[in-house]
């Protein structure tokens, strides 16, 4: 069984996150997400999610391509995760291209895929509060 690890925020779910999951299932047997925690969001990414932590775990466990959801709490866990899930592969979509191919390190595939044009969480926020401002 091939095992692939991913990484994120997935806040107010779209189909750019969907294309992601379903390509990086593709790469494997066994997807796990490890979805960023609230405080991680804030304290590092500053970000303020819409959906909660249980929410946004809701939505991505209801997805046919997603096998297992864990939390990320901090950016150094990967190293251990790689080895404490046994992922033979780790995806992230290109916005990261380079960030993490130390994990190459830790004997496992890194792989960045194109991201879906013209969609993002962010755009989604913003062009909601410029139409209701
Ligand atoms: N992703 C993608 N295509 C998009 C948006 C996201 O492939 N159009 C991928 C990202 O590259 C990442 C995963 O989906 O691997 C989760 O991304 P996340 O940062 O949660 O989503 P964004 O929509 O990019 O959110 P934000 O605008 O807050 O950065």
């Amino acid at each position: 069984m091939r095992r692939v690890i991913t990484y994120g925020t997935f806040d107010l779910l779209h189909y750019g996150h969907i294309n992601l999951l379903r390509r990086a299932r593709a790469l494997g047997d066994y997807l796990i997400v490890a979805l960023s925690t609230d405080e991680f969001n804030w304290n590092e990414k500053k970000k303020r999610c819409y959906f909660s932590y249980e929410e946004r775990k809701l939505l991505l466990e209801a997805i046919r391509y997603v096998d297992l959801v864990i939390p990320e709490e901090s950016w150094e866990q990967k190293r251990r995760d790689v080895h404490l899930y046994q992922a033979d592969t780790f995806v992230i979509g290109d916005d990261w291209t380079g960030k993490f191919d130390f994990l190459r390190e830790e004997g496992i595939e890194v792989v960045y895929l194109p991201r879906t044009p013209e969609i993002s969480t962010t755009q989604i926020k913003q062009e909601i509060a410029a139409k209701d401002g």
